[in-house]
């Protein structure tokens, strides 16, 4: 079958034949029908994601994919041939990037009958950060004011409309036509992060959700309020930096709310929630796919196809 690979860190990932994976007793097979790229491949592939999980070579990538059960491991109820899902794989094992991948049962959520696998791929750590980032983190609450640094991009175009949906005033940042993309998703101000010093205009917020780090982060610190709170997806902040500004800041890692899936999926088609595609790409022309995501320029989602 065809997959994505690499061999060694810091190498470009290369499109391989390699044989269809075994499914152990607790996985299932999944023909993959679409895979969403994250800042986290580009993570796998400069070996700096070795540093949190047991990652080995060689590797196929692709954490987040949704397609059809092909396969059922002995030990697995839950769920039958034919069945579409979501798959949100281990960063360790990853297997998105192919066109099977074996992935634990526990690890597929149902993708809804009105949802498309383009959109289904598109969820799992994009979604997942955004929710959690902002209210499992940063605790967000109707009536308060969040600043969402990046709020075009694959995290921030689903921050923008949780945030809205929830009751917050949603400020974000973005540049060119990712100012109109995140104010037609919700945002009641933007802010062009190429022109405008957002620190001159933004005062007194309660949470800012930090998507960019470096300078945008330690200078996000003066825009909050006493007793406001900073969450980075980013960068971990400057705890000394937090508390002489008296606010609190935290580090936010996506991999322990992935269980949250299947109840994150049914929300988002609740609530009518867009899921922003930047771009389908073909298997075939992976590489015009891994240069959008290592631009840092994606508007919502990158998918493979
Ligand atoms: N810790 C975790 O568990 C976790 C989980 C998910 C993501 N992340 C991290 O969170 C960050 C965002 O992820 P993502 O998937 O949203 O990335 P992404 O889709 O690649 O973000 C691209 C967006 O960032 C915008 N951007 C870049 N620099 C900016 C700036 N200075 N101000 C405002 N917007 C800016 C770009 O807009 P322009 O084109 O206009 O510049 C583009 O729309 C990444 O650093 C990623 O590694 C961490």
């Amino acid at each position: 079958m065809k997959s994505i690979r690499i061999h060694t860190y810091n190498d470009k990932p290369v499109a391989e034949q390699i044989p269809t994976p075994a499914v152990a007793k607790d996985q299932v097979l999944v023909q993959v029908q679409a895979t969403a790229l994250n800042p986290l491949d580009a993570l796998v592939v400069s070996g700096v994601a070795a540093q949190f999980f047991a990652i080995s070579l060689p590797l196929t990538l692709g954490t987040d994919f949704a397609g059809v059960i092909e396969k059922v491991g002995s030990e697995v109820s839950q769920w039958r041939v034919g069945d579409r899902i979501i798959a949100c794989a281990d960063a360790s094992t990853c297997g998105g990037l192919a066109e099977f991948a074996a992935v634990p049962a526990s690890a597929c959520v149902a993708l809804p009958q009105s949802m498309s696998a383009i959109e289904g791929a598109a969820i799992p750590i994009a979604a997942l950060t955004a929710w959690h980032s902002l209210f499992s983190s940063a605790r967000l609450k109707a009536g308060e004011t969040v600043l969402i640094h990046a709020g075009a991009g694959g995290v921030g175009t689903f921050a923008v409309q949780f945030a809205k949906k929830a009751g917050a005033r949603v400020i974000a940042t973005a540049s060119g036509d990712g100012l109109e993309l995140a104010r037609r998703l919700g945002a009641d101000e933007v802010l062009d992060y190429t022109s405008v010093d957002f620190t001159s205009v933004v005062h007194n917020v309660d949470v800012v959700l930090d998507l960019v780090g470096g300078e945008t982060q330690q200078r996000s610190f003066e825009v909050l309020r006493k007793g406001g709170r900073l969450v980075s997806t980013a960068m971990p902040p400057d705890a000394h930096m937090a508390e002489s500004c008296g606010v609190t800041a935290s580090m936010f890692y996506a991999a322990q709310y992935a269980s949250q899936l299947d109840k994150l999926v049914s929300s988002i088609v609740e609530q009518g929630v867009e899921v922003v595609i930047d771009r389908v790409v073909p298997f075939d022309a992976f590489d015009d796919a891994w240069e959008r995501l290592v631009s840092g320029r994606a508007r919502g989602k990158i998918i493979v196809q």
